[in-house]
């Protein structure tokens, strides 16, 4: 693939002067130039996606979700050449990349169905002849800035209830994964989406800073690094924006003495190295309690040091690289920064022998305490740290002790340890006997603390970034009727 990557904008695919490049983590081959939008071109998307949205908000919402299952059935027929492309983009391997279109497969059913759902209520009033109901009402344009790492379902998180709730939609991907996002708007506009109605930016910080700071854009929807989160909650906040955010990550893994330590293997493995521990949802802590480490290490030994790192369309590869070279030097950062907190690496510590690409061998760190950088800071590549604990309480307590909270999970064959664990932990998601990540679309998706600013993604729940709600009153009585005046008493 060579061929120029576009914008959409209003209905058409259009170029700018400058270009960027994509490549293949594993290979560092070109994938294709990218048109990098200009400020013009973000306020040229606002203003087509302005106009479309007069039309949009006024199709009725089940014509809206009608045009999400036409997207559905349209993923599920391109479903492999998109997860194809997605691994050469990114690195993922193909099963996993698989996954991620098949995320957004479910969103377009499930947003589709909201479409006859989007429920709202009524409640009784204070008067006679007089009725009340409260709506959910589109907000216009909404700005949306994604990562690389999923970029497909999470993308999908935020423009299919976007979509169906009536509102038009300015998305900007990661810079990383251009010619995926370009692939998955084609296949809105060949599903029959009104022209203006999605928009595509292509580009760096820049064209989402000019998004984020757009006066026509009303809903920012961001997920990414917490610093430039936190960038974008402040510059939002200041005009008056509503913002969902979902940043960082530092989950963890509570595996207790009586735990199934083979399934707790296989979990961690998964979850710690799986995506090469590149979701927000990756496990990245090891909570372990003391009388069943040695075992433990053992079984994840066997596991992680036989996993095949590699380029993820070749057959039998389990981790694919780290996406760019930015991304290795953070990890190899990292790696130092632990052996001189004075943590041991007991598994793998270094890079595979490769000639090429951006891959790490799966890490396991020991020797880990709460206080280090390396069981705080979110790494995103495949580092575990290990903490040894003697009981359930301190486990809940280092789980709950760092500045995120996205997901966490407890092994152990106990139900009362598990229903303390679902009660004490305090993060957006727990997970009993399965590992951090996993995420399905009908619950909400988000975290408490660093991670996000208390909204969610996902489930119903999504509407309520991309909706406002809108109380009706209907007085058919025929005369002035005083709320909190006329019903009283004196
Ligand atoms: C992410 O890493 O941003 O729960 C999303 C999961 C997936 C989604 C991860 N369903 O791991």
């Amino acid at each position: 693939m060579s061929e120029l990557v576009r914008h959409y904008i209003g209905g058409q695919w259009v170029e700018s002067g400058e270009t960027f490049e994509s490549r293949n983590p594993a290979t560092e081959e070109l994938i294709a130039p990218i048109a990098k939008a200009t400020v013009e071109q973000v306020d040229a998307a606002v203003q087509a996606a302005k106009a479309a949205y007069r039309g949009w908000r006024l199709t009725p919402a089940p014509r809206r979700g009608e045009v999400l299952y036409a997207v559905a059935q349209l993923l599920t027929e391109r479903k492999e050449a998109l997860s194809r492309l997605m691994t050469q983009e990114m690195g993922k391997v193909l099963s996993e990349a698989r996954g991620d279109v098949q995320e957004a497969i479910d969103m377009a059913y499930y947003m589709g169905g909201e479409g006859r759902r989007m429920l709202g209520y009524t409640a009784p009033v204070e008067m006679p002849d007089k009725f009340g109901m409260a709506l959910r009402d589109s907000v216009g344009v909404v700005g949306l800035v994604t990562p690389w790492n999923f970029p497909v379902a999470v993308p999908s998180w935020k423009m299919l209830p976007a979509l169906v709730a009536g509102n038009a939609v300015v998305w900007k991907p990661s810079e990383e994964t251009p010619a995926v996002a370009a692939a998955f708007v084609k296949v809105f506009e060949d599903a029959g989406l009104p022209p203006g109605v999605l928009n595509l930016v292509l580009g760096a910080g820049d064209v989402g800073g000019a998004l984020v700071a757009h006066p026509d854009v009303r809903v920012i929807s961001f997920t990414g690094s917490t610093d430039t989160g936190l960038k974008v909650y402040q510059k939002a906040a200041s005009l008056g924006k509503k913002v969902c955010l979902e940043m960082g990550g530092k989950n963890a893994i509570i595996v207790m003495d009586d735990a199934n330590l083979e399934l707790a293997s296989k979990a961690i493995t998964w979850s710690a190295y799986g995506t090469t521990g590149q979701r927000c949802t990756a496990t990245s802590r090891l909570i372990v309690h003391k009388d069943i480490k040695a075992q433990l290490v053992e079984a994840l030994g066997d596991r992680a040091r036989t996993l095949k790192v590699g380029y993820g369309l070749e057959d039998g590869v389990e981790v694919g690289p780290l996406v760019n070279a930015k991304a290795l030097e953070k990890v190899e950062r990292y790696v130092g920064i632990g052996r001189d907190e004075g943590a041991q690496i007991l598994i793998g510590g270094g890079r595979p022998n490769t000639a090429r690409g951006y891959f790490y061998s799966p890490t396991l760190f020991g020797g880990v305490t709460p206080t280090m950088r390396i069981a705080r800071e979110e790494i995103f590549g495949p580092v575990l740290s290990m903490i040894e604990v003697d009981s359930l309480e301190q486990a809940i307590e280092v789980n709950n002790g760092v500045p995120f909270g996205l997901s966490s999970s407890i092994f152990t064959e106990n139900v009362n340890a598990a229903f303390r664990a679902i009660r004490d932990l305090t993060t957006g998601i727990v997970y009993i006997n399965h590992g951090t990540t996993g995420a399905e679309i009908q619950f909400p998706f988000g975290g408490t603390r660093g991670t996000g600013n208390g909204m969610r993604e996902a489930g119903s729940t999504a509407l309520d970034s991309f909706t406002e709600w809108k109380s009706v009153y209907v007085d058919y009585s025929g005369r002035l009727q005083r709320a909190q005046i006329d019903n009283r008493e004196g």
